[in-house]
């Protein structure tokens, strides 16, 4: 059986330090969105068809206007050589040996050309945050064009950091060079947040849509008005996603805040969501309730801290068996054809 490592062993705190461990299994204010990521999944039932041929089954999906294999997503990820030595390269070499679209952080301590070398034909997106200094992201982007990314994940709820009380006691530091900043010292995470402009607004997201070349994809809408807005202003795709519980305590898990969204503009753009995914049939029951794909963000982390490149794909491998056998369980042998017939809520336990 594939490690199912999780945030609270002990054994992982000792690996990263007190530090990385707290930066990366932490979320903000009281944790409860980030166990609510969690809970959210388990409080969703699913309504299994009998007596289908599930012989074959065909976990497909397509992700602006692509056909890819799969719908699960490696999420974007800061800082990840603090997981392991590898960093990027390892995540990036476990998505392409299983077929999983990469999301490469703009945080990210390897340079967006090697990370694209890992990936080779790979299927890979670039996630943005747009900084005070817009030569930085503007910058940013045109090397993950140059480097082949096919879209542009602009990250939209980050104003400013989540209250993080495990980096304000750690005073957890980024050692390693990260792309925004090769050859500088050490940052603090709150030096790194405050490059963030807490100005953006729709009108600059247009701007960024003009000036990318590629698809915008908008990650961390929450409300079905602001989904609105994100079609209105170009997207081609949106995260529902509360950025792994790490920003605004006590929003909606991803998974909640979904149907409403499906509600507005489903259809119209691609529907991606987030937050707490470490099982095959939570990717099933994101599918049903009308999501395109699913963002895996620590599941695959601390995969890469325990076993390197080999360790992410394990954890990878694992969710897409877990899917297929939810398919077959299910009666559903074709993961586009999942619907509100499979799901529904939980009453108990
Ligand atoms: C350590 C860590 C770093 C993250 N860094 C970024 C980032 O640089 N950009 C971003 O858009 N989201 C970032 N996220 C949020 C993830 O992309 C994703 O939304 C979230 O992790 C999903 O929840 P999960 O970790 O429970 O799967 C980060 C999440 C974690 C855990």
């Amino acid at each position: 059986m594939t490690e199912r490592p999780g945030p609270d062993d002990r054994d992982l705190e000792a690996l990263l330090g007190p530090g990385a461990h707290g930066y990366f299994a932490g979320g903000a204010g009281d944790e409860l969105t980030l166990r609510d990521n969690h809970d959210a999944w388990r409080r969703i039932a699913l309504h299994p068809r009998v007596l289908v041929d599930v012989s074959e089954r065909d976990l497909g999906t397509t992700l602006l206007g692509r056909h890819r294999p799969h719908p699960v997503v490696v999420a974007p990820m800061a800082y990840q050589k603090h997981a392991h030595e590898l960093g990027e390269l390892g995540s990036a070499a476990a998505a392409a040996a299983t077929d999983s679209l990469y999301v490469l952080s703009s945080q990210t301590t390897t340079s967006p050309a090697a990370v694209a070398d890992a990936l080779g034909p790979s299927d890979r997106w670039f996630q943005l945050y747009v900084f005070t200094d817009r030569a930085v992201s503007h910058d940013l982007v045109a090397e993950a064009r140059e480097s082949g990314y096919e879209a542009l994940v602009i990250t939209v709820d980050f104003p400013v950091a989540g209250w993080r009380e495990r980096d304000r006691r750690t005073g957890f530091k980024v050692e390693h060079p990260i792309a925004l900043n090769p050859s500088g010292p050490p940052l603090t995470t709150e030096q790194l947040f405050a490059m963030h402009d807490a100005s953006l607004t729709w009108d600059d997201i247009g701007e960024f849509a003009d000036a990318a070349g590629m698809p915008v994809v908008l990650k961390g809408v929450l409300r079905p008005d602001d989904a609105e807005r994100a079609v209105d202003a170009g997207a081609a795709g949106i995260i529902v996603s509360n950025h792994g519980g790490r920003q605004l305590d006590t929003t909606l898990a991803g998974v909640d805040a979904l149907p409403p969204i499906v509600d507005a503009v489903g259809g119209s753009v691609d529907l991606l969501v987030d937050g707490g995914v470490t099982r095959g049939w939570d990717v099933a029951k994101a599918l049903a309730l009308g999501a395109d794909a699913v963002l895996v963000g620590r599941h695959v982390l601390w995969g890469l801290a325990r076993g390197g490149a080999d360790g992410a794909e394990a954890v990878l491998r694992q969710l897409l068996a877990e899917l297929d056998s939810t398919l077959a369980l299910l009666g559903c042998p074709n993961a586009r054809d999942l619907d509100l017939s499979y799901v529904g809520r939980r009453t108990a336990g």
